[in-house]
């Protein structure tokens, strides 16, 4: 038998760690598999996948800022692909491209699962409407918090993610509202950073009183890029957390959707965390 050829797209990609944690989960299941990263030009998507595919890729994972042309390629997407507008994973199959949306289930169970913190019955705030918000709400929905407030500095960008996921929250009982990032008010359980703020070297865009004591503090990145938002929760009472988990935990459900296998992600998550200190 040959071994099954998977990648990254992006650009950049030259930092992903993903070829480690497909390689090391592939290690630890026993799966015949490579992975390797693919620089593509911007212009170009449409063109690579169907290069990959000829090459004899079984699938990829999609990162920045080929997202959303990749949902767009798609012959089939699961429903919080489609809501998202955006997806991660493609699946060469024999009558298409299959596509999901691996990261707001990456977050979820990296919260639930390597945080130990509850998200059914939590208040969550969730900064940002962009890219990153998006692919994230459909699944912290279907956790049943309380309540999500979507705090956007475009407050139209908000409003529009929250009516787009207005019924799936009606469905889970959870109140889903918008808010303009200045007037966001009150004290939230779980808040989480989707803003792309820290990139551009900007301060925390909310207050320190939408922490509760204690309450979860994410950030999406991980790196420098998550530091002064962790920094700051940390200061303020809460429990910070990066978004290493949520990489890894985003590739253990790809990984399963293309070898129907879950690998150890705990294990992976902390071997990760020890080589990048
Ligand atoms: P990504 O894919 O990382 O989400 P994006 O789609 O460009 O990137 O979205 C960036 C998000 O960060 C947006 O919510 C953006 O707010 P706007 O919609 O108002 O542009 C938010 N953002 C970026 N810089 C910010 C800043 N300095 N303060 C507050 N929010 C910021």
């Amino acid at each position: 038998m040959s071994t099954d050829l998977y990648c990254v797209m992006g650009n950049p990609v030259e930092h992903s760690k993903s070829p480690w944690i497909h390689a090391r989960f592939a290690e630890l299941t026993g799966q015949d598999l490579q992975y390797v990263k693919r620089l593509v030009a911007v212009d170009d998507f449409a063109r690579a996948v169907a290069a990959w595919q000829a090459e004899g890729g079984k699938g990829c994972n999609i990162t920045v800022p080929f997202k959303f042309e990749a949902a767009a390629l798609a012959t089939r997407t699961t429903e919080r692909a489609a809501l998202a507008h955006a997806c991660n994973v493609l699946r060469f199959e024999a009558d298409g491209i299959f596509a999901d949306n691996t990261d707001g289930v990456g977050l979820v169970n990296d919260i639930t699962g390597n945080a130990a913190v509850a998200l059914a019955g939590a208040s969550v705030l969730l900064l940002g409407a962009g890219g990153a918000a998006a692919g994230v709400l459909g699944p912290l929905i279907e956790a049943r918090p309380l309540s999500i407030t979507v705090a956007n500095r475009t407050l139209g960008k908000a409003n529009a993610l929250v009516q787009r996921h207005a019924a799936l929250a009606a469905q889970h009982s959870v109140q889903l509202q918008d808010c303009e990032l200045h007037h966001v008010s009150g004290g939230f359980d779980v808040v989480i950073n989707a803003t792309s703020s820290s990139l551009s070297g900007g301060e925390v865009p909310v207050p320190p009183s939408v922490l509760k004591p204690a309450a979860l503090a994410v950030d999406l990145m991980y790196g420098p890029a998550a530091r002064g938002f962790m920094d700051w929760a940390a200061a303020h009472g809460a429990v910070p957390r990066d978004g290493l988990g949520m990489l890894v935990e985003q590739a253990a459900e790809a990984f399963m959707l293309w070898r129907g296998v879950r690998p150890p992600s705990a294990q992976v998550l902390a071997e990760l965390r020890a080589a990048l200190d």
